[in-house]
């Protein structure tokens, strides 16, 4: 396994994963081909129904099999195909959540109009898995910093950086921004990877993706001091993100707590990690003028200075 740590290796991920061993791995996270004939460079995503299903078995089979007792696994795709991922993983590992990422997309006509993906999130075994409770950050006005919300009255009770992240995660949009997209057809955000890794691993775990593509899982893991293991089966990927790990430089941390951020803005934090970094910035009262309660807010901007890259 050694050969694979830290690094994207080419190759089918069915060959590749023989090679990693039983119980190894802390988190497994696939992203894998929807079969919705998107434009790989060299992948040709058509397979017949049955055909898909068949191979994606065999590799949720393996991702169980490498992931570690106290490991979870994550499966992003359309919610068609994770209906069938969830009567495999059933067998194999415990349940934990459908995670259902807010993603519009085009009407398609005699349809709900799909507006969510899904992740699938298992526990190799449920009463050994490592979690950690996440938050993310109320929505404030970016000048006074006061909460957008009302929340009936109650802001003074609230936590001062935000609620605890639930299985519904509309604060994290999907790449529309050419200047921010590789080329690729279904390049994730960092900061939606950042975010698993916060919840289901500590500094130094393995983070294992077999379908890497521009590298989103590795960066995510690297810049969060995880150690990693990414496969792709096209070149030019697999050369797209080595030259990406190689130029990452981001250490995502405030102080001595690692953290996600974007845009100039936390994402994710650990609840256990609140007090150590409330303490390292500033968090400035403000009598708030409509209910006349004090409410606190954060200084994103400090943060931000505070990230070391
Ligand atoms: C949906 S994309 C992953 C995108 C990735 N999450 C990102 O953020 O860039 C799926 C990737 O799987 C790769 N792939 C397809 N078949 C594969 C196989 N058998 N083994 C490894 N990688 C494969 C494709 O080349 C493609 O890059």
């Amino acid at each position: 396994m050694k050969k694979y740590l830290n690094k994207v290796t080419q190759g089918d991920c069915l060959d590749l994963l023989k090679e990693i061993p039983d119980n190894s791995i802390d988190a497994t996270f696939a992203d894998p081909p929807f079969n919705l004939k998107k434009k790989y460079n060299g992948y040709k995503d058509s397979l017949e129904f049955k055909d898909y299903l068949d191979w994606c078995e065999k590799w949720i089979t393996e991702m169980v099999r490498v992931t570690k007792p106290t490991g979870s696994i994550f499966v992003h795709n359309i919610p068609k195909w994770l209906t069938y991922y969830a009567s495999f993983l059933n067998k194999l590992a415990d349940f934990k959540h459908w995670i259902s990422w807010d993603a519009p997309t085009a009407p398609m006509g005699k349809t709900l109009q799909p507006s969510h993906y899904g992740i699938l999130y298992y526990a190799k075994d449920s009463m050994k898995n490592k979690f950690n409770e996440i938050r993310y950050p109320h929505k404030r006005c970016r000048k006074c910093g006061y909460l957008l919300k009302d929340y009936g009255g109650k802001k003074a009770g609230l936590h001062p950086f935000g609620p605890l992240v639930s299985d519904v995660w509309s604060d994290i949009h999907r790449i529309k921004h050419n200047k921010y997209r590789d080329e690729h057809p279904c390049q994730l955000p960092i900061h939606l990877l950042e975010r698993i890794i916060l919840m289901s691993t500590d500094e130094g775990d393995i983070v294992l993706d077999p379908f890497v593509g521009t590298g989103t899982t590795v960066i995510a893991a690297k810049r969060l001091g995880r150690r990693y293991i990414g496969f792709d089966i096209d070149k030019k990927y697999v050369e797209l993100s080595q030259m990406k790990l190689a130029k990452e430089k981001t250490n995502s941390k405030i102080g001595n707590i690692w953290v996600s951020w974007f845009l100039g803005g936390l994402v994710t934090i650990r609840d256990k990690d609140w007090e150590e970094l409330s303490q390292n910035y500033f968090i400035p009262e403000h009598r708030n003028h409509i209910d006349h309660t004090v409410i606190k807010f954060v200084n994103f901007k400090r943060v931000v200075d505070r990230v070391s890259t």
